[in-house]
Formats: C-alpha cells, sequence, structure tokens
C-alpha cells in the first residue's frame, strides 16, 4: 500500500497555480532555442553515461524540458519501456503530452507523489528540486522519490550548483530584475552544491554511486551567443557543437564549481527485511533523521551557515590491543595498480580523484575479505583535506590524519573498519608516527563508534560560519 506523507494540499494547489501562471507568461527569448537545445544535449549525455541499458518504468519529475525545447522524454523513450511524466502545473502537462503521444503524463507534485511504494525503476529529476523556498520540501521531495523507487533503483537528480559563483550571484539577485531581462524562466529556491546533494540524498537512504557537474558554459554566455543564430538552424547546431566541447575533465579542480548544475546517481539500499535475511549477523544502522530537534537544526544550518567536525585524536603509544574483526582479512597499502578497484569500490571517487590522492603523496590502506575489497580509508600527512568544509587544516610533522574510510555496506556492522584501523595504526607507529587523527560529522553515528572502537578521542571541534558570503573557521578545544 502506498504511504504518501501529508503535504499541505494548500501549498500544491498555491504552486500550481504559480506555476501554471509562470509557464502561461513566459515567451522564449531570442537565444533561447540555442540554451534548451544545449540543456537537453548537456543532460542526454549524462543520461547516456549514467542510465541503465534497459530502464523499465521510468518517472520524470517535471515536464519543462519538453514544452520549452525538445525535452528528454523521446531519449528515455529510447531506454524505457514506459515513461511516466509530472509537473505541477495542468498547462505544462498538456503541451508535454500532445508533443509527446507515448508519454504517461499526469499532473502531480513532486513532494507527495500520487504512485505506489517502489513502482518505478528509474527516476530522472533534472533540476526540478532546486526551485523550493525551504530545504523541507526539498527533503520531503527527495524522501518521496526514495519512496516510489524499487529498491536498487536508480535515481538521478541535477540541481543547481550552489558552488557556481555566477548561480550563487544570481540567487541572491531579485528574481524581478532576472525575470524582466529573461536571464530565468522561473525563481530559482533553496539549493546546495555537490558535497551537500549528495548528503541529502544519502540522508533519505539512497547509497550514492556517481556525482559530476555539468553544464560548464554559464547560461548568459549560451544565451548572447543564440541570439545570433535566430532562425538559422544550421548556425544553432554549429554553435551547439562547440558549446559541447567546452566540458572539462572531471578530473580539474574547478570542475565543480564551473558546472551550472550538480549531478548525482543514486541507488535505493535494497530494503531493510532484504539485507537483514542476507545478513543476519548484522546490526542495524541508525536513521540519520534521528536525534530529536536539535540535530535536526543543526543539520539544517550546517547546510546554510555553520558546519562543524569533531576533531579526533590517538596517540598510538596508548593505542589499545589490537581488534578482532568477526571476519577473515588481509590488509595492504593500494597503489597506482588499484585505481580500478579502487574508484569502482568507493560510490563519489572517480579514478582520477583518487590517482590525484596517490600524486599528492596521500595513501590508501584497505582490507580484503574473501580476495575482495571490504574496507578502505586514506592516509595524509602535512595537510588534512576536509571536503565538508572546503579546507585543509594543516597538522604536525608525526601525525598522519585519515580521512574517506569506506566499509561496503553489504559488510558493515562487522568490525571491519576499526580492525582495518588498529592494523594500520600497527604499521604507522612502526614508520615513527606517534598520532593519528580525523575529523568526523557529530551526526554519523557509525563513523564515531567505529573511531571510538580503535581508541580516537574527541578532543574539539573545527568548523565553519558563513555569513551573507563571508566566511569564518574556528578551532576550538573540549
Ligand atoms: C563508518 C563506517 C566506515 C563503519 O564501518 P564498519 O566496518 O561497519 O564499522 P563497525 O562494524 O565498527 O560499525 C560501526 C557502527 O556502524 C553501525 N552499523 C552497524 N551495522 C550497520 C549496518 N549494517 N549498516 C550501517 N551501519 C551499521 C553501528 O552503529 C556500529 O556501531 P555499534 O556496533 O557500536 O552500534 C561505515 O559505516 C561506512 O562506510 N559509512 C559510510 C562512509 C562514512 O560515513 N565514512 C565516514 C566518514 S568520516
Ligand atoms: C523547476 S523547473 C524545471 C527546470 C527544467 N527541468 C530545466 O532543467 O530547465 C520548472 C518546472 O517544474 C514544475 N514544478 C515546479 N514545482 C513542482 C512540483 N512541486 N512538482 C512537480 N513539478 C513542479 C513547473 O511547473 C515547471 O514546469
Amino acid at each position: 500500500m502506498s504511504s504518501t506523507p501529508e503535504i499541505d494540499t494548500g501549498t500544491t494547489a498555491d504552486d500550481a497555480a504559480f506555476w501554471t501562471t509562470s509557464f502561461a507568461e513566459w515567451l522564449p527569448g531570442p537565444g533561447d532555442s540555442l540554451l534548451r537545445a544545449y540543456s537537453d544535449a548537456v543532460n542526454k549525455r549524462l543520461l547516456d553515461r549514467w542510465l541503465p541499458e534497459r530502464c523499465g518504468q521510468v518517472l520524470k519529475t517535471d515536464l519543462f524540458d519538453e514544452v520549452a525545447g525538445d525535452g528528454l522524454v523521446r531519449f528515455l523513450l529510447g531506454r524505457a519501456d514506459r515513461v511516466i511524466g509530472i509537473d505541477i502545473a495542468e498547462s505544462v502537462v498538456g503541451v508535454a503530452s500532445a508533443r509527446n503521444p507515448r508519454l504517461e503524463a499526469t499532473r502531480a507534485d513532486v513532494r507527495s507523489l500520487p504512485f505506489a511504494d517502489a513502482t518505478f525503476d528509474v527516476v530522472v529529476s533534472t533540476s526540478t528540486l532546486d526551485h523550493f523556498e525551504t530545504e523541507r520540501d526539498l527533503g520531503q521531495a527527495l524522501s518521496e522519490l526514495h519512496r516510489v523507487l524499487r529498491p536498487g533503483g536508480s535515481l538521478i537528480v541535477t540541481l543547481d550548483n550552489a558552488s557556481n559563483p555566477l548561480v550563487a550571484l544570481r540567487n541572491v539577485l531579485p528574481y524581478s530584475l532576472l525575470h524582466r531581462i529573461k536571464l530565468v524562466p522561473y525563481p530559482t529556491g533553496v539549493t546546495t552544491g555537490l558535497a551537500g546533494l549528495q548528503g541529502l540524498v544519502e540522508a533519505v537512504g539512497f547509497e550514492v554511486s556517481d556525482v559530476d557537474a555539468i553544464m560548464q558554459v554559464p547560461r548568459i554566455a549560451v544565451r548572447s551567443a543564440g541570439t545570433v543564430a535566430v532562425g538559422d538552424p544550421a548556425r544553432v547546431d554549429r554553435l551547439l557543437a562547440a558549446l559541447l566541447r567546452v566540458e572539462p575533465p572531471r578530473s580539474l579542480p574547478f570542475h565543480r564549481r564551473s558546472g551550472q548544475f550538480v549531478a548525482v546517481r543514486a541507488i535505493r539500499r535494497p530494503s531493510e527485511s532484504a539485507a537483514r535475511k542476507d545478513r543476519p549477523q548484522t546490526i542495524s544502522a541508525p536513521s540519520r533523521l534521528s536525534g530529536g530537534p536539535r540535530a535536526i537544526a543543526m543539520r539544517v544550518l550546517g547546510r546554510t551557515i555553520y558546519r562543524r567536525l569533531i576533531w579526533m585524536e590517538l596517540d598510538l603509544d596508548q593505542r589499545p590491543a589490537g581488534l578482532d574483526p568477526s571476519v577473515p582479512l588481509e590488509f595492504s597499502f593500494l597503489g597506482v595498480a588499484d585505481l580500478d578497484e579502487i574508484a569502482a569500490f568507493r560510490p563519489g571517487l572517480s579514478r582520477a580523484s583518487a590517482e590525484e590522492r596517490l600524486h599528492q603523496g596521500h595513501r590508501c590502506f584497505g582490507a580484503r575479505h574473501d580476495g575482495r575489497l571490504a574496507s578502505t580509508r586514506w592516509i595524509a600527512t602535512g595537510w588534512a583535506p576536509m571536503e565538508y568544509l572546503g579546507v585543509a587544516q594543516k597538522v604536525p610533522s608525526g601525525t598522519s590524519f585519515l580521512y574517506d574510510l569506506y566499509t561496503d555496506p553489504a559488510v558493515r556492522g562487522l568490525r571491519i573498519a576499526p580492525a582495518t584501523a588498529s592494523a594500520l595504526c600497527r604499521v604507522l607507529e612502526e614508520e615513527g608516527v606517534r598520532t593519528v587523527t580525523a575529523a568526523v560529522h557529530p551526526d554519523n553515528a557509525p563513523a564515531l563508534a567505529h573511531g571510538k572502537r580503535y581508541g580516537l578521542k574527541p578532543v574539539g571541534k573545527v568548523g565553519l560560519i558563513r555569513i551573507m558570503g563571508v566566511r569564518r573557521w574556528f578551532r576550538r578545544s573540549c
């Protein structure tokens, strides 16, 4: 039976009226045909890479692409048995279905979907969820997408990239001005960067498998280029081909900032009961949404103005005795020859990023069970990279910073990560390292539990306060 969550129907009705009016008032500008062709082409490239070969039943979460340009539905129908499209505005649904007879379109609010649990094999959400007024709506929509996907099904979601300076600027300028100069056809809303999107998607129960930032040329530049090609389809095609060549390698450091959109591919984890049936020895993980009003408020703040990590340390001469895992493990450092395996193992870490880490002198320590990687973690010296805060903190000599630990979800709860850390500490001590440190998110109960198990103790907090674009770092002892 469907467990559709409650959503204020007044809100849906107001938003439907608002979007219907926005659509009725929207008149494409002279550069829009190039912009829409570019948007479609970039999205199709992403879908081509990330969609399964055969998709079964697909949900698309808005139909604006299908009324503003060619859209993505025809491409999706090439891979899917059925494509079901929704949009909150009836008029958008009407135009999109008239143009795409095989599309099954219906009016619905993505925050409260009229579909039973586990209906879809794939959900495609291209920039639908970045137009809400509150983060709560964004979380609500992601929970709905999780609910209607079958366990093991894929979500592909993109949002306006809050880390892109032009997008950030656009989001603080008055909508009336932007609309008047035809820079945006509709109002923008709450959005986030890549790490934030990954966190939000994981928080509702997905396992992230890939991340990317797409559409590297700013809208304003595309629109300006498009104005010179009005009424000349051959010229539009040539400009489009040129635009598509400007996608820098995903490994370049600025790539995540220069993309107009952040994109995440995630898998709905197999259901709790199925996981328990397969692995009766594991303990179920605490929900990341637990923790009471204070914890929830801190999470909301974490995505807006306040982020902090718990700084933990262990003096190796005081480390507890070695820990035994519940399954046999083989430990080793992984190197360049293992890059493909590392990237295939760790969702969200590309081969190029792993290679870059090795290039910077970081090391990767892994545990194998039955010959397959079960857990990995990275070791840095000199500087402690903290992607969540966007900074690197200096660490003294004789100290190693342990980061990006990851255990295969299929074998979590078996003490593999603490046993791996314990084996690593023994090796590091033999190498002359005196202290290991780590920075852990206060809500990450499994990571905190595993750290305490091998002897890490909280010694302080490190964080970031950002108000009106001004950033201030802090580090406090506890
Ligand atoms: C943190 C992590 C590496 C721990 O790995 P692990 O090998 O499962 O470690 P442990 O067996 O000691 O389990 C640690 C805690 O995970 C939780 N846990 C138990 N079973 C679990 C399961 N099936 N799934 C998820 N978490 C589980 C428990 O809280 C457990 O502590 P407890 O036994 O005291 O209650 C792993 O959960 C992970 O890869 N998480 C995703 C990546 C991440 O958050 N990294 C940390 C960044 S700082
Ligand atoms: C949010 S944007 C879509 C952007 C488009 N996919 C793109 O990449 O340019 C506007 C579209 O989303 C629809 N929409 C807005 N809120 C919605 C909601 N809560 N549920 C479903 N569709 C919604 C609007 O009607 C409109 O067609």
